[in-house]
């Protein structure tokens, strides 16, 4: 199979990213990504909005791609697209796309679960990182999802932990809220965290049993936390924002470092790795790698492109299921909740 010369494009619509990418071979020629701005005067995704932009985004994203790889498109074996999970009128416009452009080229078809190629992002070829070995416990934590996750093969995962109400990107965005930051809030806070002080104020932790996760009592006793201060002092959110940030951000990490020790405890698993977007935070990709002293843990920890949505991760995905021959026919439809 190595000896053969696979050029397969990827297309990711699922949120508010159109994404494109074309991979030989597992490697990464190009990774297109267009941001939608848009949301940010809405303070979230507005699903109607991220439609219209995909459908403006898809065919110079695509093209961006193709031609950054110095491909024809008469060299591709297959389309990958994001079949969901995600947002029903983002998706229909990847989907629509791929089916469109694989028949037209008369090339296979090949389907891809975004949350699947969260976690499989780590088998893309890259010189200076290591493929996780199976089994192994992956941790997606995004905007949409947190889950943890056991890796017996690429296609064999089993869902041990997930959240039972708001998923931690959504923690941090709606702390941002709060705050007055702008959206998505993560990488603000992520900024403002270094530069404050993580033990200054402190929030309790979510009593949640097992592996499961909850996030929407904290954004709660945020704002409670805030409504007294700023009773007393209607400047404390400014005067304090890298102290509040820190201490967030310090509060979260905690929460899923906790139930990161509980999995490889009860799994006896300690080959660890984190995907999604939020594992683009410098905290948490350093509370990971601080495991592998204080726990034994070899960890995972995806190069920062692949870590928010991107289409590189679902064309790894598409290049092992080329391998496999496991190709999707034009009846397939996007699937707006699509599980692992
Ligand atoms: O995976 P992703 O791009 O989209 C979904 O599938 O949801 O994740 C987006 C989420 C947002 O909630 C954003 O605030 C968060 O990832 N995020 C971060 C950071 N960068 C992105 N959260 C914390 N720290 C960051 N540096
Ligand atoms: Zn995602």
């Amino acid at each position: 199979m190595s000896s053969q010369n696979i050029y397969i494009l990827a297309i990711e619509s699922s949120c508010d990213d159109t994404a494109a990418a074309i991979m030989h071979n597992g490697k990464i020629l190009s990774n297109i990504v267009a941001n939608q701005k848009i949301h940010e005067d809405y303070g979230g995704v507005v699903p109607e909005l991220a439609s219209r932009a995909h459908q403006q985004n898809i065919v110079p994203v695509v093209d961006q791609a193709i031609k950054k790889a110095n491909i024809n498109t008469s060299q591709l074996n297959a389309i990958a697209f994001t079949r969901g999970p995600g947002l029903m009128g983002s998706l229909l416009v990847g989907t629509s796309f791929a089916k469109s452009l694989a028949y037209g080229l008369d090339i296979p078809l090949i389907d891809v679960n975004h949350m699947q190629a969260h976690i499989l992002a780590h088998f893309i070829k890259e010189p200076d990182f290591d493929k996780p070995e199976f089994p192994f416990l992956a941790m997606t934590i995004s905007g949409g999802h947190t889950q943890i996750v056991k890796v017996n093969h690429y296609f064999d995962m089993e869902v041990i932990g997930e959240t039972i109400d708001d998923a931690v990107g959504e923690a941090f965005d709606k702390s941002g809220k709060i705050l007055g930051l702008g959206y998505p809030a993560g990488p603000e806070i992520d900024k403002r965290a270094k530069l404050g002080n993580p033990k200054a104020f402190k929030f309790t932790k979510p009593k949640v049993d097992g592996l499961n996760f909850s996030f929407s009592g904290l954004k709660t006793a945020i704002l409670y936390f805030i409504q007294r201060e700023v009773k007393t002092n209607p400047n404390f959110v400014q005067e304090h924002l890298n102290d509040i940030c820190a201490s967030i951000q310090y509060t979260i990490i905690g929460i899923l470092i906790d139930k990161l020790k509980l999995a490889s405890k009860q799994t006896g698993i300690k080959h660890i790795a984190i995907g999604g977007g939020v594992s683009a935070n410098s905290g948490i990709r350093q509370a990971l790698k601080d495991g592998e002293q204080k726990f034994g843990w070899t960890t995972y920890i995806p190069k920062f492109e692949y870590t928010t949505d991107n289409a590189a991760m679902i064309a790894i995905v598409g290049y092992l299921k080329y391998l496999d021959g496991d190709y999707a026919d034009q009846s397939v439809m996007a699937t707006a909740r699509l599980k692992i």
